[in-house]
This record gives structure tokens, sequence and C-alpha cells, in this order.
């Protein structure tokens, strides 16, 4: 019998990720047939056309000539005061909307939805997302007590499907005071998808219906891909919307340094809030540092500091705003040529209007991965569905795709 010392809470705890384990079969593949031989789209970063990971050169050029302090001096917990304005202003860029704000310095985009979790959902209470999904919301919210259940995003013509969400919030509102809704838009992770303007409509009306019975309900709205869902005011138009929303429906953004500044490791990113309730941001703020002092104490100072030069530099800005879009250009004309062969071939799939990854539904993920690594292609099984990184394979590898994907769900 296998010893154990772990709490009987935690026995058996297991990080169950089917993206990691694909990416290492994937790797042991590399390993073997050479890089030309496999069709890698488990990753979850930008790569160029030559497969090297990408990083933004203004990014990689300033960060290199930061002082040595910058890197080993503790921060705020709460993150250094200009940082938390800087990542206000990249969230909303021009589209502000009418509102108190604030920022608290967070370890990447994760540490922001584990924040808003514990903070805005209650213990044993369920929070609410979508069945396309980033899989780790799933075990940050088990991880702290809660439960997730999920409404399915699309209808049968795969448009935003808001009666399936108006009865997951009736259904679970009959039985909580209160609810935290995950929705992950523009650029959804693993979809592409984005909500328009009027599916927001509709989102925020039927949060309304429900506050005006005496419910609180917070949105939490997870930009971890913006910077890859094209011109950053356009993409931002639906924020707007947030202005002057009663005081018991609170907006919070999971703002990430990861993809949009290249900086995945760095661990850099902040939950952001939005309430025409001067007293519910003053609560958001002595929250925040208690959750970051608690969790991870504080955040990488250096990344900060960088967020702070770009946003205080038109120039700079600029400069990285070209080149992101030089990035999204290359993004996009996978992502093109993917679709196009899709519809030749005949191949479902999700609409994708932006962001790293497409993905395919089929009922049978693992098996139609399985069978496309016996062609050395390399994708990530769901719940729903096959995802396609079209962040990282190059152009030539993603020629004849969909249809060796359309033959392997055919072989089923
Ligand atoms: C949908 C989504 N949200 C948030 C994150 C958080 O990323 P990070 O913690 O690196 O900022 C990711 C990363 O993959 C993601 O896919």
């Amino acid at each position: 019998m296998a010893t154990h010392m772990a709490a009987s809470s935690r026995e058996g705890k297991k990080l169950n990720d089917g993206v990691f384990w694909a990416g290492q079969a994937a790797q042991q593949a590399i390993a073997q047939y050479g890089e030309q031989a496999v069709v890698n789209a488990t990753v979850g970063c930008y790569a160029g056309e030559d497969g090297e990971l990408g990083c933004l050169p203004t990014v990689e050029a300033l960060y290199r000539t930061l002082p040595i302090d910058d890197f080993i001096t503790y921060a705020p917990p709460i993150g250094l005061p200009e940082y938390r304005q800087a990542a206000i202003a990249e969230t909303f860029e021009d589209q502000r909307p009418d509102g108190y704000a604030d920022a608290v310095a967070t370890a990447g985009g994760t540490g922001a939805v584990h924040i808003a979790i514990t903070n805005y959902s209650e213990v044993g209470d369920t929070v609410l997302t979508t069945d396309w999904r980033w899989g780790i919301y799933g075990g940050l919210c088990q991880e702290v007590g809660r439960k997730l259940a999920a409404f399915s995003l699309f209808d049968e013509e795969r448009h935003f499907n808001l009666p399936a969400f108006a009865a997951a919030m009736t259904d679970i509102l009959s039985r909580q005071d209160s609810l935290l809704l995950i929705l992950n838009t523009p650029a959804n992770n693993p979809t592409g998808f984005a909500m328009s303007e009027e599916d927001w409509d509709g989102v925020l009306q039927i949060c309304r219906e429900q506050e005006a019975k005496g419910k609180r309900i917070t949105i939490l709205v997870d930009i971890a891909y913006i910077a890859y869902a094209g011109e950053k005011n356009a993409v931002r138009q639906f924020m707007k919307k947030f202005s002057n929303l009663p005081p018991h429906i609170l907006i919070l953004f999971a703002f990430s340094m990861s993809k949009g500044y290249t900086l995945y490791g760095q661990r850099a990113g902040a939950l952001v809030a939005l309430s025409s309730s001067r007293d519910v941001i003053d609560e958001f703020v002595e929250l925040g540092r208690y959750s970051a002092r608690t969790s991870w104490s504080n955040v990488n100072r250096a990344a900060m500091t960088l967020l702070v030069k770009v946003r205080q530099d038109p120039k700079l800005q600029q400069q990285v705003d070209a080149e992101r879009q030089a990035f999204f250009d290359v993004i996009w004309k996978r992502a093109d040529l993917f679709m196009q062969e899709a519809a030749q071939c005949g191949l479902r799939i999700v609409p994708y209007h932006g962001g790293f990854f497409i993905s395919i539904p089929t009922d049978d993920a693992s098996a139609v991965c399985r069978r496309l690594q016996e062609k050395r292609i390399f994708a990530a099984p769901l719940a729903q569905g096959v995802r396609l990184g079209v962040c990282s394979v190059p152009l030539h590898q993603i020629q004849g795709l969909a249809l060796k994907i359309k033959e392997a769900i055919e072989d089923m």
C-alpha cells in the first residue's frame, strides 16, 4: 500500500489536464521524428512562421533595459499605483464606461480569476460559465469550495444562446442570493468566439431583472486574448454598456500581460473592477489587497514597470500596437486558410472571430485526437471538441489540416 502524508481532503487530487498531456505527447513525437514531421497544435502561445515562440520586439528590448532593482525589489501586494492605473487604461482603451474603477495586481489572469471567485461567490455556491471554456475555471472553483455550472454557449444556428443563459441564471438564483458569471470574450479560449453588442444587451437585461429581484450579480469578463481580437477600440465597444449599472451588478475584468505582452512566464495581470458605487470599489480594493497578500504576496515588479513605461509613452504604445497587429495578421492568415479549407471539405467548426484558437465540435475529442496523433498531428482534446492553436502552427502546416481532421472524425 502506498504511504500517504497529505491531508485526507487532498488525497488523490490530481491535475486532470488533457491539454498538458497532448503537449507532452507532441514533444515526444518531435524528439523522435523532428519538428518538420509533427504538427503541434497544442501550444497556447504565439509562434512565428519559423515555429519559434514570439516575443513582441519592443517588449523584449524594453524589458532588457530595466535595472536589476525592478527585478528584485518587492512591490506592494496590491500592485504599483501606476501599474494599477495602466491596467485600467489598457482594459478600457477609449471605451471607458462611466463609473468608479480600480485594479489589483494579480499573478497573471489566473490570479485575477482566482481572487474574483474567492471574493465574489459564496463557499458552496455555484459559479456560472459557458460550456466551451478554459478548462482551468473548474479547478479554480473547486479549489476554493465552489461548484462550476455551464450553459450552452451556442444555439442551433451557432449564435450566442441567450435562452440557455437565462434558464441557467434563473435556476441557480432560485437557490442563491448572488451569482458570479464568467464570460471569456472576445477571442474566447477555446473557440475564438466573441459576443456581439446584442448578446451583451441580452445578458445585461437578464442581470438587471435579477438585480431588481434583490440578487447580487458579478460578471467577470476574461479578456486574456483581447489584444488579438481586432482593432482595440472596436473590440471594446461593448464595455460602454457597463456605464451606470445598478450598484448590485459589479463588472470585473481579468486582465493579463501573458498574451498581450508575450510575457507568459512573468506572471503579471490584474483584476479590474467597475461599479456605480464608490463603496463597492473601496471594498474591492481592500479585499484585493488581502487576497494578494495571502495568495502570492506581490507580483513581478519588472513586468509592472514595463506596462507603465509602455502606457506612458505614446511612441512605445504605437509600436506595441503595430507589433501585436503583425502577430495577429499571421494568426488570421492561418485561421482564414483553415476556415476556407474546412468549408471546402465540409468540416464543421465553431465560429472563429479572433484569438489564439479554433475548435472543432465532436462528442469524442480524445478518440479524434488519438486518431490524429497517428498522423503526427497533436491537438488538445476538450469536453466539447478538439482545440487547435492557430497561434503557433505555421501556415504550411495548416494547409490540408482541415481535411485530415475531417477524415479522423469520419474514421471514428
Ligand atoms: C481564457 C483564459 N483566461 C485566463 C488565462 C490566464 O493566463 P495567465 O494566468 O497566464 O495570465 C488563460 C491562459 O491560458 C486563458 O486561456
